[in-house]
């Protein structure tokens, strides 16, 4: 469907075109004075310097061709974009718009009808991958991985909805010095297993020699020692070289670590109501590195330094200065970079995807310029490839320091999520108008939206802070807000049936108020607003969006008395009304990742 603002964009260029003005004077706006107007159009000042007029006399030119146009549109028996009264010049010269009530009832019955009321796809099956999640196996999933999996999760489902193939990978951090610290930790925990004879030929054992729990003991135990004792840090760095390089037992090793950590990393995903459709990580771009390295060598655009292979990136045009990306350490082994790159290398010849874009935390920033221009300048994508980086800010805690446990440790996630799901469920049981069982199951769904949202609605690159309390409120710009309205929707609904109501009939008529009518121009901003929020990778907008939809709406159900409404054409115009309402907040929650329960 087209977007209102372009229709009454429309209508306006052909007036100043018919005055004999250039049409990008007929830029429109919503209104920043909604009580005088819904829209308005500033472009008779721009004008006037142009030809040389005074800005109210284009205007009102223009407000006379308006009104001209309408007149001649209701005479053909169409409907007027705008009200009779709707088009007003005001100094010193403005134009201020209203939409013709039954024009905004068309809209409403156009969206009703239209699939995805009204939503063009702008894509047609091409591939967009999506690199969040990142989390490192064997290490617990933290606080700082949620805001990668909670923006990722909505970008892709965002991208999903608007028609493009989009396929999300964890891109596990899975190959690393933490494989060698955890080997040579469990060399000193359990030094007689097979893996650590080097006279051992048979085959290795199926069954983990660890469980989750003493995986999760292992890690940090090691992590700890190999920065007091440089002998064990030496022994890991060895290790991980090892593991890189084939060696056997330790790859046995590698293989436990990831089948007992993957399982419980996919719980805790699951949790998270987040899913990808390729669990790939550094350890598969490996076989793409040596070809890689010569590659770069052999285009000249590697170059030796202080025994590193670097590849030059700084541009002209570059307002600081860049580094050069190291793409080989002076001992040979690969960096982070190059598996970024040998996992580029792969994604293009497996998916051949349009578009890339990567979720993580702003510091990366630099790592991914260096890649992205890699890449490019070695022809591994085609030059315009587009190729994001959203790098979010920190979460904060009410200190306004990074967000930790009570005691100043790292807030495991699954910890902060039992935290939000405990304090939500308290708040319900206080009501108590539900059964405990119930209440635990509302309180995880409300929870996840909590936590979401309070997420997304923030603009990705900004820190914020954590609030708890306010998170879970039922009121403000809060998840647990808007699942209140559609759960009040959803009640009125269903009573509007046990009562008898019949099924809606008739058409959405004309707004009967200006609540009503506000709802409905809050309504047709839909389409515009879920396109450009995935053109901009901006689920913020898409929250901005459905709490002005909840705030319209409730304010119309505050001045309205639907289900005693005697004027059958009239309540049944509303049933409609509040369902596309419903329908709407529905799939915007949906595309940010979280759903509603049936009652709170
Ligand atoms: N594992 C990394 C981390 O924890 C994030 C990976 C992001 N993705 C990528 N392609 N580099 O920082």
């Amino acid at each position: 469907m087209k977007k209102i603002l372009d229709l009454i964009t429309a209508e306006m260029k052909s007036a100043f075109t018919g005055c004999g003005y250039e049409e990008s004077y007929a830029k429109v706006v919503l209104s920043n004075r909604p009580d005088l107007c819904e829209y308005q159009c500033n472009g008779a000042m721009a004008a006037a310097k142009a030809y040389k007029k005074k800005p109210i006399d284009i205007a009102n030119e223009v407000v006379a061709a308006l009104t001209e146009r309408s007149r001649s549109q209701a005479a053909a028996g169409q409907t007027p974009v705008f009200a009779e009264d709707g088009v007003q010049a005001v100094m010193p010269g403005f134009i201020n718009l209203k939409v013709n009530p039954q024009y905004a009832a068309d809209y409403m019955n156009g969206m009703q009808a239209a699939p995805k009321y009204g939503v063009e796809e702008a894509g047609h099956g091409e591939t967009i991958i999506v690199d969040y999640g990142g989390a490192n196996v064997a290490k617990p999933l933290h606080v700082g991985h949620l805001r990668s999996a909670v923006i990722g999760e909505s970008i892709k489902r965002m991208g999903k909805f608007l028609g493009y193939d989009m396929i999300g990978d964890v891109h596990l951090g899975d190959w690393g010095l933490q494989m060698g610290l955890i080997i040579e930790e469990l060399r000193d925990r359990k030094p007689e297993l097979v893996y650590f004879d080097e006279s051992y030929t048979g085959e290795f054992p199926k069954e983990p020699p660890f469980t989750i729990s003493e995986l999760e003991d292992i890690y940090p135990t090691a992590s700890g020692k190999s920065k007091e004792d440089p002998a064990f840090k030496e022994r890991a760095q060895l290790a991980t070289y090892k593991l890189q390089h084939g060696y056997a037992p330790f790859l046995a090793i590698w293989k436990h670590i990831m089948s007992v950590s993957l399982a419980d990393l996919k719980r805790n995903y699951d949790n998270l109501d987040v899913h990808f459709e390729l669990w790939k990580g550094e350890s598969d771009a490996e076989e793409f590195i040596p070809w890689l390295i010569q590659d770069l060598k052999d285009k000249g655009l590697a170059r030796e330094s202080q025994g590193a292979l670097v590849v030059d990136i700084a541009e002209p045009t570059d307002s600081k200065e860049l580094p050069p990306c190291i793409v080989q350490k002076s001992d040979g082994a690969a960096l982070y970079a190059t598996s970024d790159l040998g996992t580029i290398l792969q994604r293009e010849r497996d998916y051949q995807p349009v578009k890339y874009i990567y979720i993580t935390d702003k510091r990366q920033e630099l790592h991914f310029t260096q890649v992205f221009r890699v890449a490019k300048k070695a022809g591994y994508v085609r030059p315009e490839m587009p190729m994001i980086h959203i790098g979010f800010g920190t979460m904060n805690g009410k200190d306004g320091k990074p967000f930790k446990t009570r005691d100043g440790g790292v807030m495991r996630l699954e910890h902060l999520i039992a935290d939000i799901n405990e304090a939500v469920y308290n708040r319900i049981m206080e009501n108590r108008t539900v059964s405990e069982e119930e209440a635990r199951d509302t309180a995880k769904i409300v929870g996840l939206a909590a936590l979401k949202y309070g997420d997304l609605t923030n603009q990705a690159a900004k820190d914020y802070v954590f609030d708890l309390d306010r998170f879970i409120s039922f009121e403000g710009n809060t998840g647990p807000y808007i699942l209140y309205t559609i759960v009040r929707i959803k009640s009125i609904l269903s009573r509007y049936q046990e009562a008898g109501g019949a099924a809606a009939q008739g058409s959405i008529l004309p707004p009967a108020g200006d609540g009503e009518k506000a709802l409905m121009l809050e309504l047709a901003k839909y389409n515009e607003v879920m396109e450009t929020a995935f053109a901009e990778t901006a689920p913020h907008k898409i929250c901005q969006y459905i709490f002005d939809l909840a705030n319209a709406f409730n304010s119309f159900y505050h001045d309205n008395r639907i289900l005693s409404e005697e004027d059958k054409a009239r309540q049944s115009s509303w049933i409609q009304l509040i369902t596309l309402v419903k329908d709407v907040l529905e799939t915007c929650i949906q595309v940010l990742g979280f759903g509603a329960p049936e009652k709170m």
